[in-house]
Parts: structure tokens; sequence; C-alpha cells
């Protein structure tokens, strides 16, 4: 049996609030945004809206997409750093909205490899014949934990949310290999203590490294080359890691996911809401063979190689 995606959908918040906005606030530069982080806008929720709605909103759309109803869902994985509070579980607080009262909910903390963590949990229910349908959501209000005042991480972060329903699907098709990485002698370069407070140069050092070796390992492990790499959608932290990712793989520019630039990082969610666009304007086909790979703070990482298609 093997686990896909059967449903995706994803959600942001209206507001925008370019590079430009954030100049009147602290002391930085269109330009130095641009060309250190290829961030040139992001979306940043209001007051009313928390993390569980974005993920609620998310989630209702990979539930219709999929052709299911809510109550076909057997589990809910919450990938979130910053959740509604530290418990219930956002996990739970959706699924009392979405009245999918046959499921099991709860969140995972591993920050920007969050959505990458929740779909390989995921994917062992479904192949243990544990579960049929499980909703995966990686979300974030990233601007309640930023400290506005600080301009090496205040440029950086969006709110946002992705979810998938992963299912059975057909023979050859899901998700073919993955890896899962942790290393806590790392969790001082990056961690929330009242805001997010980031080491930018050793996370960008570790990044670099890891997001190339994820995905050579990755394609290792289903037996497949550089070559055989169809779409690449890596975390969408900076565009200076992800064009270091894209050219361990030898791949042409086109053939990888850029949306940092519209949204910033928006952490666990970046890597759904990259899918759900590149879906939307058609560029990922049946049976393209796609790898997605993030990092984030832990310091965790995870990848998968998936041929897409139901
Ligand atoms: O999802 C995981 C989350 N984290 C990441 O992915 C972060 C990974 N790291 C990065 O993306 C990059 O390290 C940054 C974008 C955070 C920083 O880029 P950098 O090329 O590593 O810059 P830097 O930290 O080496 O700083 C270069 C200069 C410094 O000035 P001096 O010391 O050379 O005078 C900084 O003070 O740029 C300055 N600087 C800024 N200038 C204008 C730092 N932030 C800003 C800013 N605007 N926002």
């Amino acid at each position: 049996m093997n686990a896909g995606f059967i449903g995706i959908g994803r959600y942001l918040p209206e507001r925008v609030v370019t590079n430009h906005d954030l100049e009147k606030i602290v002391d930085t530069s269109d330009e130095w945004i641009r060309t250190r982080t290829g961030i040139e806008e992001r979306r940043i929720a209001g007051d009313d809206v928390d993390t569980s709605h974005m993920a609620f909103f998310a989630a209702e759309k990979a539930i219709e997409n999929a052709n299911l109803s809510a109550e076909d869902i057997d589990l809910i994985i919450v990938a979130t750093v910053t959740p509604d509070q530290p418990f219930p579980s956002v996990a739970c607080l959706i699924q009392e909205r979405l009245g999918a009262k046959n499921a099991v909910a709860f969140d995972v903390s591993a920050a920007c490899a969050g959505f990458m963590y929740g779909v390989v949990m995921a994917k062992q229910f479904i192949e243990s014949n544990t579960y049929r349908h499980a909703l995966v959501i990686g979300v974030e209000k990233l601007s309640k934990v930023t400290d506005w005042n600080d301009r090496n991480t205040a440029v950086l972060f969006g709110d946002g949310a992705g979810a998938a329903v992963i299912g059975q699907v057909s023979e050859g098709r899901g998700i073919l290999s993955f890896e899962l990485g942790s290393d806590g002698t790392g969790a001082k370069h990056l961690y929330q203590d009242e805001y997010i407070i980031m080491n930018g140069r050793e996370v960008f050092k570790f990044a670099v490294r890891q997001m190339g070796d994820s995905c050579i390992n990755v394609l290792e492990k289903a037996g497949l080359g550089k070559e055989d790499v169809d779409f690449l959608i890596p975390h969408q932290a900076n565009i200076r890691i992800m064009e270091a990712a894209r050219q361990r793989l030898e791949l042409p520019i086109e053939k990888m996911s850029v949306t940092v630039d519209k949204y910033g990082n928006t952490s666990a969610s970046s890597i759904p809401i990259a899918l759900v666009e590149e879906l939307e304007s058609g560029r990922i086909k049946d049976d393209d063979l796609i790898v997605m790979v993030g990092f984030g703070g832990g310091l965790t990482w995870g990848a998968i190689a998936l041929r897409w298609g139901k």
C-alpha cells in the first residue's frame, strides 16, 4: 500500500506587508531584504485570526479537494510552533470546527520541518493500514512571536497555512522515500524566548548543507538520481538557501518552486502553500517526481521523494 497526497488546500491572510512598510519600522531597506533573502512582501494575519483559524480554512479546502467529508478523516496532525495556546492542541480545536469527530488529533513541534514530520507520520499510519485518511496541516502565525524592532528577524517571516489529505494512492505513486533528522546541539541557534531569536549565519550554513544532503539521500533511498527530479519544493526560508539546494540537484531554475518573494518564510506552512501554488498553476503533473525538503529550529530537517498523482 502506498500513501500519497489526495487533497490539498491553503490559506493566506489578505493583509500584505511590503519591504517598504518595514523600512518605516526598522533600520532596513527593500534592497537589503530582496538581495539577501529574495523576500518582497509577506502576509500578516489580523488580531482576530489566530493559528487555528488559518489551519481550519486550509483544512476545509483540502478535505473538499480530496472529495471527502470531515467525518472521513481518521487522523489530524497539525505542525506548528505558534499554537493558539499551549493546550488544547490546534488539531483538537480544528477537529471540533471541522466536525471531524472520528479523528485522533494532535500537534507536532518541529518548526519549519514540521510539515515533513507530519506527512511522514501520516504515511506510517496509512501504510500500516491503521487509518485511511490523514489530514496534515502546516500552519504558523509567526507575526505574534516576531520582535518587530529586531531587523534580524522582522523582515523574514510571514503567516499562513497549508494542508494535505494523505491517503492511499495507486501503485508506483505516492511517497517513495523519506528522511527525517534532528540535532538538538543546534537548539541555541534558533528558538523562541518571548520572541524568535536567531543566529542567522549558523542557521544559513546548516540549511545549505542539510537541504542538499537530504535531497540526495531521499533520491538514493528511492533508487533514483538527480536527473529523475521533475520538481523541487524547498522550505521557503531564503532564496539563497533554496538556490543552493537547486544547484546540488543540478535542476533548471523553472523546476523549483519559489513563493518566498510573496509570502516570506511561513515556517511549517511554506512547503504545502508552495505545493498548492504549483498545482494551481499547472506546473506539477501526474507522475512527476517531486522532492520536498525542509529544515528548521530544533534543529530539525525532513525530506520526501514523491511520485505525484492519486
Ligand atoms: O526557517 C528557518 C529560519 N531561518 C533561516 O532560514 C535563516 C537563515 N539565515 C539567513 O537567511 C541569513 O543569514 C539572513 C537573511 C538572516 C541574514 O543574511 P546574511 O547574508 O547572513 O547577513 P548577515 O547576518 O551576515 O548580516 C550582514 C549585515 C550585518 O551588518 P554588518 O555587521 O556587516 O555591518 C547585519 O547587521 O547585514 C546587517 N543586517 C541587516 N541590514 C539591513 C541584518 N539584518 C538586516 C536587515 N536590514 N534586515
